[in-house]
């Protein structure tokens, strides 16, 4: 924030003592409530031009638009809120007298006077000489849309859209877009997706949002022709026992595989015959020979017996 609401509230109190118009006083302690309770959903210019309203459904209002408000109506909104929308009673958490206060600032400095209030980036806050970023600033305020086609930016427009890309996205988020484009997933983006079941390797369950995870591209059995029986019953083994974390496809791309720490291997890299690279992930043998190493890591744990690997060794059939 540009000035902290105290010392505003300080300096207004001191305007006050020392004769000032009362209003102005007020309207100083209506900025500071405002620049620090209202200014994150409205804007600090009262446009509601604010990443929140980007989220929040009503949009905070915009004061600069629209049917006027006055004083009245915006102390009665303060003190009752707006059921059902972000706009909460402001009742118990201010006083009446700074109700009072940023409701007469918001008619006096929004509604009537349009004024902008104050600016973020100023030197006190922080940010000497933003001016210097000017050619980005119509990204930001949403003059242009950030989706515009490169093509049709001019080049000024464009060392903008790339600086804005770089420095300012962050916390503007895009001001303005023409196209929306698809709602964000308003799922958590936890395990497990799409109905999976652990032991559940069938062909994944499309839907129109999940089916677009990479991971459960991992989750499909590959159909291998011409294995040997002992192959066979390796690739059974490893897919009742191994898929759960190295994926069916063995590549450990697969959901929780990608999670673990450390990570699950690609055993697609771990052949006999150690070729890795993606001549081994063309190669249409591949999970063949996984499997195999699957054969091989079963072999030395019964051979081996202690420790971690014993639980290698339970996992057999009788
Ligand atoms: C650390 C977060 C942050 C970054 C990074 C940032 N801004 Fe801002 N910017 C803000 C906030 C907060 C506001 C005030 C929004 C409001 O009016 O409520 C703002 C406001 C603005 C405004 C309106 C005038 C003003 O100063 O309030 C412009 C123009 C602007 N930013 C441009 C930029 C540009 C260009 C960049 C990149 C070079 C940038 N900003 C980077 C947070 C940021
Ligand atoms: C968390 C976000 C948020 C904060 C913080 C917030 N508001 Fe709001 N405000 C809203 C939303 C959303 C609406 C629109 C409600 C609706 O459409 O009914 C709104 C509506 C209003 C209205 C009603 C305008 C009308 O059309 O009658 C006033 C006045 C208002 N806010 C003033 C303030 C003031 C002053 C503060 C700070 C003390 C503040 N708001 C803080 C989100 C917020
Ligand atoms: C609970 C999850 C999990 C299961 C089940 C699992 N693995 Fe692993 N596996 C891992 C992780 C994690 C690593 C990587 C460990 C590391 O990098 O230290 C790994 C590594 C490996 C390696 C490489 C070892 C090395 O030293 O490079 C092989 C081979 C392997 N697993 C085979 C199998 C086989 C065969 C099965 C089934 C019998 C199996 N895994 C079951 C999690 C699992």
């Amino acid at each position: 924030m540009k000035r902290g609401a105290a010392s505003v509230l300080a300096a207004a109190l001191l305007a006050a003592g020392c004769g000032v118009r009362d209003d102005e006083a007020q309207l100083e302690a209506g900025r500071a409530v405002y620049n620090y309770r209202c200014y994150f959903c409205h804007g600090y210019s009262g446009d509601a031009k604010t990443l929140a309203a980007t989220y929040l459904e009503p949009k905070p209002r915009d004061f600069t638009q629209g049917p006027p408000l006055d004083a009245a109506a915006i102390l009665a909104t303060l003190k009752h809120g707006r059921e059902g929308t972000a706009m909460k009673s402001f009742t118990g958490i201010i006083s009446e007298r700074e109700m009072a206060a940023v409701a007469a600032f918001v008619e006096h400095e929004f509604v009537r006077r349009k004024a902008p209030n104050t600016a973020y980036h100023t030197a006190d806050n922080g940010w000497p000489d933003h001016q210097r970023y000017a050619v980005a600033y119509p990204f930001a305020t949403g003059a242009v849309a950030l989706d515009t086609p490169v093509e049709q930016l001019d080049a000024h427009q464009r060392r903008g859209r790339t600086l804005f890309l770089e420095a300012c996205i962050s916390c503007h988020d895009r001001a303005r877009v023409a196209d929306e484009g698809p709602a964000w997933s308003s799922r958590p983006l936890s395990y497990p997706r799409m109905g999976f079941q652990p032991g559940d390797y069938g062909p994944p369950k499309p839907d129109a949002v999940s089916s677009a995870s990479v991971y459960a591209q991992h989750d499909i059995v590959p159909v291998i022709e011409g294995l040997t029986p002992l192959e066979k019953r390796g690739e059974s083994l490893f897919q009742a026992n191994c898929a759960f974390c190295h994926g069916a496809d063995g590549t450990g791309k697969n959901w929780i595989g990608q999670f673990m720490e450390p990570k699950a291997r690609d055993l697609t890299l771990y052949t006999r015959e150690h070729a890795g690279g993606a001549a081994a992930r063309d190669d249409p043998r591949r999970a063949a020979r996984h499997l195999d190493a699957g054969v091989e890591a079963r072999a030395a744990a019964s051979r081996g017996g202690g420790g971690g690997r014993l639980r290698v060794t339970r996992l057999l059939p009788p």
